[in-house]
């Protein structure tokens, strides 16, 4: 990577223009260190867009976009814009962004750092094995983007219906997608579907299968979406990379999340093919604790790390923001979400400025 990128910033809301700042902050550092120019837009999306704009995803934000080599997310959301209707809510945002730009594989790492076994709410001897999961969770497919509607029943009642689809080429790309990111961590994937009773989790599994021929080096297992949920807090050392649909990757990325001590921690980028990524933490907006200085920054800063690895293909600097959070870590700074006894407690801007300072 050389020269200017241009990075599209989505703040947000709740704690997502908080979190957002101190990303900024690191990439900067970044930037000094590494000779990296970065130059941010600021973007509005989500329920900041709707008091301002009347609409959760305005087209020139979809434009700016579109035209950026990355774009970074806080959190969309809050209780003032829950009782709108389903497609004026500031979710819509974030589905639209991620029908607009492509962004077809969703990467959320699930990673216990060692300095916060204790937050771990397994069991000491299972968390003592340590967690290291890559959940790949495919984004523009499925139940999600599939028709839905509502009509009157026969007698006089409302239904109302969801529809699962995904076609052999959404499959394979995604499957691709989990295969070639198992090359790079223990060549371990387990597609996750429920092909005991979908068809459309039976045509999944068949097209994993197809694609599995071309990576003869990796191993493939499957499971049932319930039973991976329980394997997960079971026996999460079984898991190295879990390849599965939008439904059941936004269901097992949180129970992953929460088996690692904090969602606070863990960072996501979303991935098409040649347009920009978007890089955000899989927390939301949190609105209890905005504006209060009490929100988490690393996963956003660590979002801004895989933006680093996946967007511009610079391990050297991914590598550097990530070491720089374990070694404050290390040093014993927590917020709030992650404090336990003995440790340093430390707000939203400390703890972005610790890390900065560890960046070398
Ligand atoms: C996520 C979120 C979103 C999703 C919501 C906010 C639309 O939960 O990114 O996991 O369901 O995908
Ligand atoms: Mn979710």
């Amino acid at each position: 990577m050389s020269g200017v990128q241009k990075i599209a910033l989505i703040p947000g809301d709740g704690i997502g223009p908080e979190v957002t700042a101190e990303t900024v902050n690191i990439l900067s550092k970044v930037g000094e260190l590494y000779g990296h120019q970065f130059i941010f837009t600021e973007l509005p999306a989500g329920g900041c867009a709707i008091d301002s704009f009347g609409e959760p995803l305005p087209q020139s934000t979809i434009d700016e976009c579109k035209k950026s080599d990355a774009v970074i997310l806080g959190a969309v959301g809050g209780w003032k814009w829950d009782n709108l209707p389903g497609d004026k809510r500031p979710e819509r945002a974030l589905l639209g962004l991620r029908g607009e730009l492509g962004l077809y594989a969703n990467l959320r790492p699930a990673l216990l750092h060692k300095e916060l076994k204790h937050a771990c709410p397994l069991r000491a001897d299972i968390a003592e094995g340590g967690i290291d999961i890559m959940v790949v969770r495919e984004l523009t497919g499925g139940m999600y983007f599939g028709d839905r509607g509502r009509k009157e029943t026969a007698n006089g009642g409302q239904a109302a219906w969801d529809t699962e689809m995904y076609s052999v080429s959404e499959v394979r790309r995604i499957a691709e997608t989990a295969f070639n990111i198992a090359r790079k961590r223990s060549r371990r994937v387990t597609n996750v579907d429920k092909a005991n009773v979908l068809e459309s989790s039976r045509l999944w599994r068949e097209t994993v299968l197809e694609v599995a021929k071309n990576f003869p080096d990796v191993a493939l297992d499957h499971m049932y979406v319930d039973n991976a949920s329980m394997q997960l807090i079971r026996d999460p050392r079984h898991f190295d990379v879990i390849v599965t649909t939008n439904m059941f990757g936004d269901i097992l990325s949180d129970e992953a999340s929460q088996i690692t001590g904090s969602i606070g921690m863990l960072p996501s980028a979303s991935l098409g093919d040649g347009g920009p990524g978007l890089f955000e933490p899989i927390h939301g907006s949190a609105p209890d604790i905005a504006g209060k200085d009490l929100a988490n920054p690393v996963a956003a800063i660590l979002s801004a790390a895989m933006m680093m690895r996946y967007a511009f293909h610079c391990e050297r600097e991914a590598a550097a923001i990530e070491n720089a959070v374990t070694r404050v870590l290390e040093q014993r700074y927590r917020t709030g979400d992650i404090f336990s006894p003995g440790m340093r407690s430390v707000g939203t801007k400390e703890m972005g400025r610790l890390i900065a300072n560890e960046i070398n």
